[in-house]
């Protein structure tokens, strides 16, 4: 059961242009931002702290998991559900805002004992796995999406290869929730050599997936969300409880020892 601290040498906080602003879905946009020593040093699961305004409101910075990095370039994924993250979807191309990152730790693809990767994502948790399938695609890893949402207007999948898909209402592909998918799927998946998880998404669905991983022996990486204040691990603000099997319950700073956990650390819950 493993716990990755952050790497915290080549975090930045530098002013930001913001090259485009792209609608991706009724409530989503692209933001690219021009942040070269961020992009150089993100890897998959990482995620980004932004500083949304020069105004003193909203007084604290929003975190952002990376979407992808194109050169000079990374994008956010972004969801608007309240005052921030409402500013930062309409925020003009040319603006700037502060951006500091990459934070947090990231998901663990070096290992060797993996050929298949299952990315299980539901609802705006989509936004880091384009940046992780590439890399793993880079790796010479397979990977298979397994993408949930409300309805299909709610799947973020643009760009995602090799996608199923899981709806409430049955609108897009299976009628339920992605976990029940996976359960679903997961026969057909063991001709696909050894498998791992990854995933992002709401906490109950992380909880059924660490639940599902103990009991078919699967490994996985969970990319949790909490609130957070400084994204360094200064305000105590994203402590989260994590409770192993084995009964052991641990506080984390999740934008230290997180986002991603191992899926054991969820699994006693
Ligand atoms: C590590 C990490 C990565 C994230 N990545 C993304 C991403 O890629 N794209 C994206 O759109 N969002 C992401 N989020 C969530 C995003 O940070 C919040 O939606 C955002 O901070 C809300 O700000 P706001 O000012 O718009 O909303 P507020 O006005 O602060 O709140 C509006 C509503 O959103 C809820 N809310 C606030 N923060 C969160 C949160 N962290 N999780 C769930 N609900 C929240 C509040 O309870 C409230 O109901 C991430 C969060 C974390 C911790
Ligand atoms: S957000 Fe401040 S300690 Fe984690």
């Amino acid at each position: 059961m493993s716990l990755v601290m952050a790497e915290t040498t080549s975090i930045v906080d530098i002013r930001a242009t913001v090259t485009k602003n792209s609608r991706y879905s009724q409530d989503t946009s692209i933001i690219t931002l021009d942040c070269p020593a961020i992009a150089a040093a993100a890897k998959p699961g990482n995620f980004v702290n932004v500083k949304v305004s020069d105004a003193t409101q909203p007084l604290l910075r929003r975190p952002f998991s990376i979407h992808n990095v194109r050169g000079n370039l990374i994008d956010i994924m972004v969801q608007a559900v309240g005052a921030g993250t409402s500013l930062l979807c309409n925020s003009p191309e040319g603006s700037s805002v502060m951006v500091l990152g990459p934070l947090g730790n990231c998901f663990d693809i070096t290992s060797r004992e993996f050929d298949t990767a299952i990315l299980v994502s539901g609802g705006i948790g989509t936004a880091p796995m384009l940046f992780l399938e590439k890399t793993l695609a880079a790796k010479g890893k397979k990977v298979i999406n397994l993408i949930g949402g409300r309805t299909k207007e709610y799947l973020l999948a643009k760009n995602l290869s090799n996608c199923r898909f899981a709806t409430d209402d049955g609108s897009s592909g299976f009628r339920g929730n992605v976990v029940e998918l996976l359960q679903n799927e997961l026969p057909g998946f063991s001709t696909e050599g050894t498998l791992k998880l990854f995933a992002c998404g709401p906490t109950p669905m992380l909880k059924s997936l660490a639940g599902f991983c103990r009991q078919h022996h699967l490994s996985g990486d969970l990319s949790l969300e909490s609130v957070m204040g400084c994204g360094i691990g200064i305000c105590y603000g994203c402590s989260v409880e994590v409770n192993a099997p084995d009964g052991t319950v641990r506080t984390i700073l999740l934008c230290r020892e997180g986002p991603v956990i191992d899926a054991e650390l969820l699994a006693g819950l």
